[in-house]
Protein backbone atom coordinates (compact mmCIF):
# COMPACT_ATOMS: atom_id res chain seq x y z
CA UNK A 1 0.00 0.00 0.00
CA UNK A 2 2.73 2.56 1.29
CA UNK A 3 4.95 1.81 -2.08
CA UNK A 4 1.73 1.82 -4.22
CA UNK A 5 1.24 5.29 -3.02
CA UNK A 6 4.76 6.39 -3.30
CA UNK A 7 5.22 4.91 -7.16
CA UNK A 8 1.74 7.22 -8.14
CA UNK A 9 3.42 10.12 -6.49
CA UNK A 10 6.51 9.89 -7.92
CA UNK A 11 4.53 9.58 -11.47
CA UNK A 12 2.99 12.73 -10.67
CA UNK A 13 6.10 14.77 -9.07
CA UNK A 14 7.97 13.62 -12.38
CA UNK A 15 5.38 15.00 -14.91
CA UNK A 16 4.69 18.05 -12.51
CA UNK A 17 8.33 18.92 -13.18
CA UNK A 18 8.16 19.76 -16.68
CA UNK A 19 11.41 21.06 -18.11
CA UNK A 20 13.09 20.93 -14.15
CA UNK A 21 14.78 18.08 -12.96
CA UNK A 22 13.63 16.80 -9.97
CA UNK A 23 16.11 13.73 -9.40
CA UNK A 24 14.98 10.51 -8.01
CA UNK A 25 15.70 10.90 -4.36
CA UNK A 26 14.02 14.36 -4.42
CA UNK A 27 10.84 12.74 -5.34
CA UNK A 28 10.92 9.49 -3.28
CA UNK A 29 11.64 12.14 -0.48
CA UNK A 30 8.96 14.23 -1.50
CA UNK A 31 6.76 11.18 -2.03
CA UNK A 32 6.81 9.62 1.25
CA UNK A 33 6.96 12.85 2.98
CA UNK A 34 3.80 13.69 0.94
CA UNK A 35 2.50 9.59 2.54
CA UNK A 36 3.62 10.54 6.53
CA UNK A 37 1.26 13.66 6.33
CA UNK A 38 -1.21 12.17 4.87
CA UNK A 39 -1.50 9.40 7.41
CA UNK A 40 -1.07 6.92 4.88
CA UNK A 41 1.90 5.75 7.41
CA UNK A 42 1.47 6.69 10.70
CA UNK A 43 3.80 7.75 13.82
CA UNK A 44 5.27 4.71 15.31
CA UNK A 45 4.80 2.55 12.48
CA UNK A 46 7.60 0.77 11.03
CA UNK A 47 9.00 1.58 7.16
CA UNK A 48 10.18 -1.33 5.06
CA UNK A 49 13.90 -1.39 5.09
CA UNK A 50 15.42 0.16 2.62
CA UNK A 51 16.82 -2.55 0.59
CA UNK A 52 12.77 -4.11 0.34
CA UNK A 53 11.59 -0.23 -1.06
CA UNK A 54 14.41 -0.01 -3.25
CA UNK A 55 13.55 -3.68 -4.59
CA UNK A 56 9.67 -2.48 -4.90
CA UNK A 57 10.16 0.52 -6.46
CA UNK A 58 12.76 -0.28 -8.48
CA UNK A 59 15.26 2.27 -7.54
CA UNK A 60 19.04 2.27 -5.83
CA UNK A 61 19.44 1.83 -2.37
CA UNK A 62 21.26 4.71 -2.37
CA UNK A 63 18.53 6.61 -3.71
CA UNK A 64 16.10 5.37 -0.93
CA UNK A 65 18.65 5.63 1.43
CA UNK A 66 19.59 9.62 0.76
CA UNK A 67 15.48 10.23 0.69
CA UNK A 68 15.02 8.73 4.16
CA UNK A 69 18.30 10.22 5.66
CA UNK A 70 16.58 13.42 4.56
CA UNK A 71 13.23 13.01 6.08
CA UNK A 72 14.94 11.79 9.41
CA UNK A 73 17.27 15.03 9.69
CA UNK A 74 13.62 16.93 9.28
CA UNK A 75 12.31 14.86 12.51
CA UNK A 76 9.56 12.57 9.83
CA UNK A 77 11.67 9.37 10.41
CA UNK A 78 13.77 8.17 13.14
CA UNK A 79 16.33 5.25 13.01
CA UNK A 80 15.93 2.66 16.06
CA UNK A 81 19.46 1.17 15.89
CA UNK A 82 19.42 -3.03 15.05
CA UNK A 83 15.22 -2.52 14.62
CA UNK A 84 14.83 -0.21 11.32
CA UNK A 85 13.29 2.70 10.18
CA UNK A 86 9.80 4.27 12.18
CA UNK A 87 7.48 7.29 11.43
CA UNK A 88 7.41 9.80 14.44
CA UNK A 89 5.22 12.58 12.98
CA UNK A 90 2.53 14.64 14.75
CA UNK A 91 -0.84 15.85 12.36
CA UNK A 92 0.17 19.46 14.41
CA UNK A 93 3.35 19.77 11.76
CA UNK A 94 5.56 18.82 15.26
CA UNK A 95 7.94 15.67 15.39
CA UNK A 96 7.00 13.75 18.23
CA UNK A 97 9.42 11.70 20.21
CA UNK A 98 12.11 11.91 22.92
CA UNK A 99 14.51 14.21 20.98
CA UNK A 100 13.61 17.85 20.34
CA UNK A 101 13.30 18.94 16.86
CA UNK A 102 16.79 19.91 16.68
CA UNK A 103 17.62 19.71 13.36
CA UNK A 104 14.61 20.67 11.21
CA UNK A 105 14.72 24.31 13.64
CA UNK A 106 17.60 25.02 11.23
CA UNK A 107 16.80 23.64 7.90
CA UNK A 108 16.62 26.33 5.73
CA UNK A 109 14.53 25.89 2.43
CA UNK A 110 17.17 24.73 -0.62
CA UNK A 111 16.49 24.65 -4.60
CA UNK A 112 14.20 22.42 -5.76
CA UNK A 113 16.65 20.99 -8.39
CA UNK A 114 19.69 20.05 -5.81
CA UNK A 115 21.45 16.91 -5.77
CA UNK A 116 20.55 14.44 -3.09
CA UNK A 117 23.77 15.19 -1.25
CA UNK A 118 23.66 18.61 -1.79
CA UNK A 119 20.14 18.77 -0.04
CA UNK A 120 21.75 16.43 2.85
CA UNK A 121 24.74 19.08 3.57
CA UNK A 122 22.85 22.01 3.47
CA UNK A 123 19.69 20.88 5.63
CA UNK A 124 22.48 20.57 8.18
CA UNK A 125 24.64 23.44 7.52
CA UNK A 126 26.07 25.34 10.06
CA UNK A 127 27.65 28.14 8.03
CA UNK A 128 25.13 30.77 9.67
CA UNK A 129 26.52 30.17 12.75
CA UNK A 130 29.93 30.35 13.57
CA UNK A 131 31.90 26.61 14.37
CA UNK A 132 34.48 27.55 16.25
CA UNK A 133 32.47 29.29 19.16
CA UNK A 134 33.31 31.54 21.67
CA UNK A 135 31.08 31.25 24.22
CA UNK A 136 30.81 35.26 24.66
CA UNK A 137 28.97 36.51 21.26
CA UNK A 138 31.05 38.94 19.44
CA UNK A 139 34.48 38.66 21.23
CA UNK A 140 36.72 36.56 19.70
CA UNK A 141 40.41 37.20 21.20
CA UNK A 142 43.49 36.21 19.20
CA UNK A 143 45.76 37.85 21.60
CA UNK A 144 47.91 34.19 21.89
CA UNK A 145 49.19 34.50 18.54
CA UNK A 146 52.21 36.65 17.58
CA UNK A 147 50.60 38.50 14.60
CA UNK A 148 53.72 41.05 14.44
CA UNK A 149 56.62 38.13 13.91
CA UNK A 150 54.53 36.61 11.45
CA UNK A 151 53.92 39.53 9.84
CA UNK A 152 57.58 40.21 9.72
CA UNK A 153 58.17 36.54 8.50
CA UNK A 154 55.93 36.71 5.83
CA UNK A 155 57.07 40.22 4.19
CA UNK A 156 60.56 38.81 4.27
CA UNK A 157 59.48 36.11 2.09
CA UNK A 158 57.74 38.06 -0.03
CA UNK A 159 60.54 40.58 -0.73
CA UNK A 160 62.44 37.36 -1.39
CA UNK A 161 60.08 36.29 -3.54
CA UNK A 162 61.33 33.21 -5.63
CA UNK A 163 58.96 31.98 -8.76
CA UNK A 164 58.07 28.55 -7.26
CA UNK A 165 56.60 30.76 -4.47
CA UNK A 166 53.27 32.02 -7.15
CA UNK A 167 52.85 28.64 -8.83
CA UNK A 168 50.83 25.89 -8.01
CA UNK A 169 52.99 23.07 -5.46
CA UNK A 170 52.78 19.59 -6.91
CA UNK A 171 54.58 17.88 -4.46
CA UNK A 172 51.96 17.85 -1.56
CA UNK A 173 53.87 21.15 0.13
CA UNK A 174 57.11 23.09 0.67
CA UNK A 175 59.68 20.20 1.72
CA UNK A 176 61.26 22.49 4.73
CA UNK A 177 57.63 22.72 5.69
CA UNK A 178 56.88 18.79 5.44
CA UNK A 179 60.58 18.19 7.08
CA UNK A 180 59.55 20.81 9.95
CA UNK A 181 56.09 19.06 10.44
CA UNK A 182 57.73 15.38 10.22
CA UNK A 183 60.04 16.32 13.20
CA UNK A 184 57.41 18.09 15.47
CA UNK A 185 54.84 15.02 14.97
CA UNK A 186 57.91 12.53 15.86
CA UNK A 187 59.26 14.12 18.97
CA UNK A 188 55.71 15.12 20.36
CA UNK A 189 53.37 12.78 18.89
CA UNK A 190 55.42 9.43 18.84
CA UNK A 191 54.78 8.55 15.43
CA UNK A 192 57.03 7.11 13.41
CA UNK A 193 57.13 8.83 9.61
CA UNK A 194 59.07 10.22 6.54
CA UNK A 195 59.31 13.80 5.60
CA UNK A 196 57.56 12.91 2.18
CA UNK A 197 54.50 11.32 4.18
CA UNK A 198 53.53 15.00 5.16
CA UNK A 199 50.83 16.57 2.64
CA UNK A 200 50.12 20.58 3.84
CA UNK A 201 46.41 21.28 3.02
CA UNK A 202 44.15 23.89 3.61
CA UNK A 203 42.37 22.37 6.83
CA UNK A 204 40.97 19.44 7.95
CA UNK A 205 38.11 19.67 5.88
CA UNK A 206 40.81 19.46 2.98
CA UNK A 207 42.73 16.42 4.31
CA UNK A 208 39.16 14.30 5.22
CA UNK A 209 38.17 15.51 1.72
CA UNK A 210 41.33 13.69 -0.03
CA UNK A 211 41.20 10.55 2.61
CA UNK A 212 37.05 10.25 1.63
CA UNK A 213 37.87 10.82 -2.05
CA UNK A 214 40.98 8.17 -2.50
CA UNK A 215 39.93 5.40 -0.08
CA UNK A 216 35.77 5.25 -0.37
CA UNK A 217 33.30 5.45 -3.20
CA UNK A 218 29.52 6.72 -2.66
CA UNK A 219 27.35 4.63 -0.53
CA UNK A 220 30.30 3.22 1.21
CA UNK A 221 29.92 3.46 4.98
CA UNK A 222 31.92 5.52 7.58
CA UNK A 223 32.10 4.85 11.14
CA UNK A 224 31.93 8.05 13.02
CA UNK A 225 31.87 8.74 16.75
CA UNK A 226 28.18 9.68 18.08
CA UNK A 227 28.65 12.56 18.89
CA UNK A 228 30.38 13.74 16.02
CA UNK A 229 32.35 16.62 14.17
CA UNK A 230 29.91 18.94 12.31
CA UNK A 231 32.43 19.56 9.65
CA UNK A 232 33.49 15.79 9.23
CA UNK A 233 29.91 14.62 8.96
CA UNK A 234 29.67 17.51 5.97
CA UNK A 235 32.62 16.19 4.31
CA UNK A 236 31.38 12.64 4.45
CA UNK A 237 27.96 13.55 3.12
CA UNK A 238 28.98 15.72 0.44
CA UNK A 239 30.76 12.23 -0.23
CA UNK A 240 27.74 10.29 -0.65
CA UNK A 241 29.12 8.17 2.28
CA UNK A 242 26.59 6.23 4.70
CA UNK A 243 27.07 7.61 8.45
CA UNK A 244 27.35 4.82 10.89
CA UNK A 245 27.49 6.24 14.07
CA UNK A 246 29.12 4.32 16.99
CA UNK A 247 28.57 5.84 20.33
CA UNK A 248 31.37 7.19 22.67
CA UNK A 249 31.37 7.77 26.31
CA UNK A 250 34.28 8.74 28.46
CA UNK A 251 36.70 6.20 27.35
CA UNK A 252 36.28 7.52 23.53
CA UNK A 253 34.76 5.30 20.86
CA UNK A 254 32.77 2.02 21.89
CA UNK A 255 33.17 -0.87 19.96
CA UNK A 256 31.03 -3.45 22.28
CA UNK A 257 28.68 -3.12 19.69
CA UNK A 258 30.25 -3.24 17.08
CA UNK A 259 29.84 -7.40 15.54
CA UNK A 260 26.68 -6.20 14.82
CA UNK A 261 27.88 -2.83 12.63
CA UNK A 262 27.70 -3.15 9.04
CA UNK A 263 31.85 -3.05 7.79
CA UNK A 264 32.84 0.27 6.67
CA UNK A 265 35.41 1.79 4.39
CA UNK A 266 36.82 4.44 6.95
CA UNK A 267 36.45 5.23 10.31
CA UNK A 268 36.59 8.93 11.70
CA UNK A 269 37.91 9.05 14.95
CA UNK A 270 39.24 11.86 17.37
CA UNK A 271 40.99 9.48 20.08
CA UNK A 272 43.29 12.36 22.38
CA UNK A 273 40.11 13.91 22.95
CA UNK A 274 36.76 12.80 21.53
CA UNK A 275 34.75 16.06 20.29
CA UNK A 276 32.90 17.50 21.30
CA UNK A 277 32.56 15.14 24.61
CA UNK A 278 36.42 14.96 25.42
CA UNK A 279 37.16 11.19 25.94
CA UNK A 280 40.62 10.12 25.52
CA UNK A 281 40.15 6.42 23.78
CA UNK A 282 41.86 3.71 25.69
CA UNK A 283 44.75 1.52 24.68
CA UNK A 284 42.87 -1.09 24.28
CA UNK A 285 40.36 0.14 22.77
CA UNK A 286 42.55 1.48 20.12
CA UNK A 287 43.92 -1.96 19.75
CA UNK A 288 40.74 -3.51 19.22
CA UNK A 289 40.10 -0.45 16.65
CA UNK A 290 43.42 -1.21 14.63
CA UNK A 291 42.68 -4.74 14.47
CA UNK A 292 38.94 -4.92 13.38
CA UNK A 293 39.96 -2.07 10.82
CA UNK A 294 42.38 -4.46 9.56
CA UNK A 295 40.13 -7.48 9.40
CA UNK A 296 37.07 -5.50 7.58
CA UNK A 297 40.22 -3.47 5.20
CA UNK A 298 38.92 -0.28 6.72
CA UNK A 299 41.21 3.03 6.86
CA UNK A 300 41.57 4.91 10.34
CA UNK A 301 41.40 8.89 9.26
CA UNK A 302 42.63 10.09 13.04
CA UNK A 303 41.61 14.02 13.23
CA UNK A 304 44.07 14.59 16.32
CA UNK A 305 43.05 18.25 16.21
CA UNK A 306 44.01 20.50 19.38
CA UNK A 307 46.77 17.87 21.27
CA UNK A 308 48.75 20.67 21.62
CA UNK A 309 47.20 21.91 24.41
CA UNK A 310 46.83 19.22 26.86
CA UNK A 311 46.37 20.82 30.82
CA UNK A 312 46.23 17.60 32.97
CA UNK A 313 46.08 13.90 33.41
CA UNK A 314 49.23 11.81 31.16
CA UNK A 315 50.25 12.59 27.85
CA UNK A 316 47.84 11.18 25.38
CA UNK A 317 49.95 9.70 21.69
CA UNK A 318 48.72 9.21 18.56
CA UNK A 319 47.06 6.21 17.39
CA UNK A 320 49.18 6.87 14.49
CA UNK A 321 52.02 5.62 16.67
CA UNK A 322 50.81 2.29 17.71
CA UNK A 323 49.66 1.20 13.96
CA UNK A 324 52.37 -1.12 12.33
CA UNK A 325 50.41 -2.54 9.23
CA UNK A 326 50.12 1.29 7.84
CA UNK A 327 46.35 1.62 8.08
CA UNK A 328 46.14 5.25 9.41
CA UNK A 329 45.72 8.75 7.73
CA UNK A 330 46.65 11.14 10.17
CA UNK A 331 45.74 15.29 10.11
CA UNK A 332 46.68 17.93 12.17
CA UNK A 333 45.58 21.70 11.71
CA UNK A 334 46.94 25.15 12.90
CA UNK A 335 43.47 26.08 13.26
CA UNK A 336 43.98 25.78 16.86
CA UNK A 337 47.50 26.10 17.95
CA UNK A 338 47.46 29.42 15.73
CA UNK A 339 44.13 30.60 14.60
CA UNK A 340 41.39 29.00 11.77
CA UNK A 341 41.78 31.70 9.85
CA UNK A 342 45.46 30.39 8.60
CA UNK A 343 43.74 27.98 6.61
CA UNK A 344 47.00 25.47 6.79
CA UNK A 345 46.39 21.64 8.46
CA UNK A 346 48.32 18.52 7.46
CA UNK A 347 47.93 15.13 6.53
CA UNK A 348 49.90 12.21 6.97
CA UNK A 349 49.06 9.30 4.39
CA UNK A 350 50.86 5.90 4.84
CA UNK A 351 53.84 5.20 2.58
CA UNK A 352 52.29 3.17 -0.45
CA UNK A 353 49.91 6.49 -0.73
CA UNK A 354 52.31 8.71 -1.10
CA UNK A 355 52.19 9.25 -4.50
CA UNK A 356 48.68 8.64 -5.44
CA UNK A 357 47.60 11.47 -2.66
CA UNK A 358 49.84 13.79 -3.74
CA UNK A 359 48.59 13.76 -7.17
CA UNK A 360 44.92 13.17 -6.88
CA UNK A 361 45.80 16.66 -4.24
CA UNK A 362 47.59 18.50 -7.46
CA UNK A 363 44.34 17.44 -9.54
CA UNK A 364 41.56 18.12 -7.29
CA UNK A 365 42.77 21.24 -5.07
CA UNK A 366 45.79 22.75 -7.45
CA UNK A 367 47.48 23.33 -4.04
CA UNK A 368 49.38 27.09 -3.70
CA UNK A 369 49.92 29.42 -0.73
CA UNK A 370 53.36 28.51 -0.40
CA UNK A 371 54.63 31.67 0.67
CA UNK A 372 52.50 31.04 3.88
CA UNK A 373 54.25 27.96 3.86
CA UNK A 374 57.49 29.21 3.61
CA UNK A 375 56.77 31.47 6.79
CA UNK A 376 55.43 28.92 8.70
CA UNK A 377 58.94 26.86 8.04
CA UNK A 378 60.86 29.29 9.09
CA UNK A 379 58.09 30.35 12.31
CA UNK A 380 59.04 26.42 12.87
CA UNK A 381 62.21 26.46 12.30
CA UNK A 382 63.10 29.07 14.70
CA UNK A 383 61.39 27.79 17.62
CA UNK A 384 58.55 30.64 17.49
CA UNK A 385 55.79 27.74 16.54
CA UNK A 386 56.78 26.06 20.22
CA UNK A 387 57.53 29.38 22.00
CA UNK A 388 53.77 30.47 20.73
CA UNK A 389 51.92 27.25 22.00
CA UNK A 390 53.88 27.47 25.21
CA UNK A 391 52.45 31.18 25.82
CA UNK A 392 49.34 30.12 24.54
CA UNK A 393 48.72 27.18 26.92
CA UNK A 394 48.95 29.35 29.68
CA UNK A 395 46.42 31.79 28.46
CA UNK A 396 43.88 28.94 27.50
CA UNK A 397 44.81 27.47 31.31
CA UNK A 398 44.01 30.85 32.68
CA UNK A 399 39.91 31.00 30.82
CA UNK A 400 39.98 27.31 30.94
CA UNK A 401 40.30 27.67 35.00
CA UNK A 402 38.14 30.95 35.08
CA UNK A 403 35.45 29.08 33.30
CA UNK A 404 35.28 25.97 35.16
CA UNK A 405 35.48 27.79 38.52
CA UNK A 406 32.08 30.06 37.30
CA UNK A 407 30.30 26.36 36.15
CA UNK A 408 31.59 24.99 39.63
CA UNK A 409 28.24 26.12 41.26
CA UNK A 410 25.85 24.19 38.46
CA UNK A 411 27.62 20.78 38.47
CA UNK A 412 25.90 18.17 40.94
CA UNK A 413 24.81 14.85 40.12
CA UNK A 414 22.82 16.10 37.31
CA UNK A 415 25.57 18.28 35.32
CA UNK A 416 28.87 17.25 35.13
CA UNK A 417 31.51 18.38 32.80
CA UNK A 418 33.57 16.27 30.38
CA UNK A 419 36.62 17.12 28.03
CA UNK A 420 37.98 19.77 30.02
CA UNK A 421 41.69 18.54 30.30
CA UNK A 422 42.67 19.37 26.73
CA UNK A 423 41.98 21.91 23.86
CA UNK A 424 39.90 24.58 24.03
CA UNK A 425 35.80 23.41 24.47
CA UNK A 426 34.61 21.42 27.09
CA UNK A 427 31.19 19.72 27.68
CA UNK A 428 28.17 20.61 30.44
CA UNK A 429 26.21 17.27 30.03
CA UNK A 430 22.76 17.38 31.56
CA UNK A 431 20.24 15.36 32.11
CA UNK A 432 17.45 13.71 29.49
CA UNK A 433 14.52 16.27 30.39
CA UNK A 434 16.62 19.51 29.42
CA UNK A 435 15.98 21.20 26.09
CA UNK A 436 19.33 21.69 25.39
CA UNK A 437 18.62 23.46 21.90
CA UNK A 438 16.33 25.71 23.56
CA UNK A 439 18.75 25.93 26.45
CA UNK A 440 21.73 27.19 24.16
CA UNK A 441 19.35 29.70 22.31
CA UNK A 442 17.74 31.13 25.91
CA UNK A 443 21.89 31.59 26.33
CA UNK A 444 22.22 33.56 22.79
CA UNK A 445 19.34 36.08 23.86
CA UNK A 446 21.80 36.98 26.53
CA UNK A 447 24.50 37.07 24.37
CA UNK A 448 26.43 34.04 25.02
CA UNK A 449 27.34 31.45 22.36
CA UNK A 450 27.30 28.22 23.18
CA UNK A 451 26.08 25.07 21.34
CA UNK A 452 23.33 21.96 22.36
CA UNK A 453 25.73 18.70 22.72
CA UNK A 454 22.32 16.94 21.39
CA UNK A 455 23.33 18.53 17.83
CA UNK A 456 26.70 16.91 17.72
CA UNK A 457 24.20 13.61 17.91
CA UNK A 458 24.48 11.18 14.67
CA UNK A 459 21.99 8.69 15.85
CA UNK A 460 21.65 8.70 19.64
CA UNK A 461 18.95 10.27 21.35
CA UNK A 462 20.01 10.34 25.07
CA UNK A 463 22.44 13.53 24.66
CA UNK A 464 21.79 16.73 26.24
CA UNK A 465 24.50 19.40 27.56
CA UNK A 466 26.29 22.43 25.86
CA UNK A 467 29.28 22.37 24.27
CA UNK A 468 30.98 25.78 25.71
CA UNK A 469 34.48 27.04 23.55
CA UNK A 470 36.82 29.05 25.95
CA UNK A 471 40.13 29.27 24.17
CA UNK A 472 39.03 32.51 22.17
CA UNK A 473 36.99 33.91 24.40
CA UNK A 474 38.98 36.79 26.64
CA UNK A 475 39.59 36.21 30.73
CA UNK A 476 37.79 39.16 31.38
CA UNK A 477 34.55 38.28 29.34
CA UNK A 478 34.76 34.46 30.49
CA UNK A 479 34.89 36.06 34.44
CA UNK A 480 32.12 38.15 33.80
CA UNK A 481 29.83 35.71 31.86
CA UNK A 482 31.04 32.95 33.49
CA UNK A 483 28.99 33.04 36.17
CA UNK A 484 26.01 33.79 33.91
CA UNK A 485 26.25 31.24 31.87
CA UNK A 486 26.10 28.88 34.94
CA UNK A 487 22.51 30.70 36.29
CA UNK A 488 21.18 29.82 32.87
CA UNK A 489 21.66 25.83 33.54
CA UNK A 490 21.39 26.16 37.41
CA UNK A 491 17.60 27.58 36.58
CA UNK A 492 17.19 24.94 33.11
CA UNK A 493 17.59 22.75 36.19
CA UNK A 494 15.20 23.98 38.37
CA UNK A 495 17.98 24.47 40.67
CA UNK A 496 17.95 27.97 43.29
CA UNK A 497 20.74 30.21 41.93
C1 LIG B 1 37.33 17.96 15.62
C2 LIG B 1 37.92 19.05 14.80
N1 LIG B 1 38.77 18.74 13.82
C3 LIG B 1 39.35 19.71 13.08
C4 LIG B 1 39.08 21.03 13.29
C5 LIG B 1 39.80 22.09 12.50
O1 LIG B 1 39.53 21.98 11.20
P1 LIG B 1 40.29 22.89 10.12
O2 LIG B 1 41.71 22.43 10.05
O3 LIG B 1 39.51 22.55 8.88
O4 LIG B 1 40.17 24.30 10.56
C6 LIG B 1 38.17 21.41 14.27
C7 LIG B 1 37.82 22.82 14.46
O5 LIG B 1 36.96 23.20 15.20
C8 LIG B 1 37.59 20.39 15.06
O6 LIG B 1 36.74 20.71 16.03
Amino acid sequence: MLTDFIGQQMQQCAAHAGQQEVNLSRQLYLSLKKAIQNLIVRTGERLPSSRAMAMDLGLARNTVMSALSQLEAEGYLETRQGSGTYVRYKISGHSVGKRPSLKTEYAAEVPQAISGRGGLLLRQAVADEVEVQPFTQGMPDFSPFPLSLWQKLQNKHWRLSYADMLDYNATGGFMPLKRAIAQYLRMHRNMVLEDDQVLVTTGTQQSLNLCATLLADPGDTVWVEDPLYWGAAQTFRASGLQLQGVPTDAQGLNLSQAEQLPDARLVYVTPSHQYPTGGVLALDRRHALLQRCRDMKAWILEDDYDSEFRFSGPPVSSMHGLDVHGRVFYMGTFSKALYPGIKMAYLVVPQPWVHSFKRAHYDLNRPGLIHQQVAMAEFIELGHFHRTIRSARQHYAARRQALLQALAPCLNSQASISGAEQGLHLCVHLPPQIDDVALANWAKTHGLTVRALSRYAVMRHDLRGLVIGYGYAPLPAIRKDGPLLASLIMRALGTRT
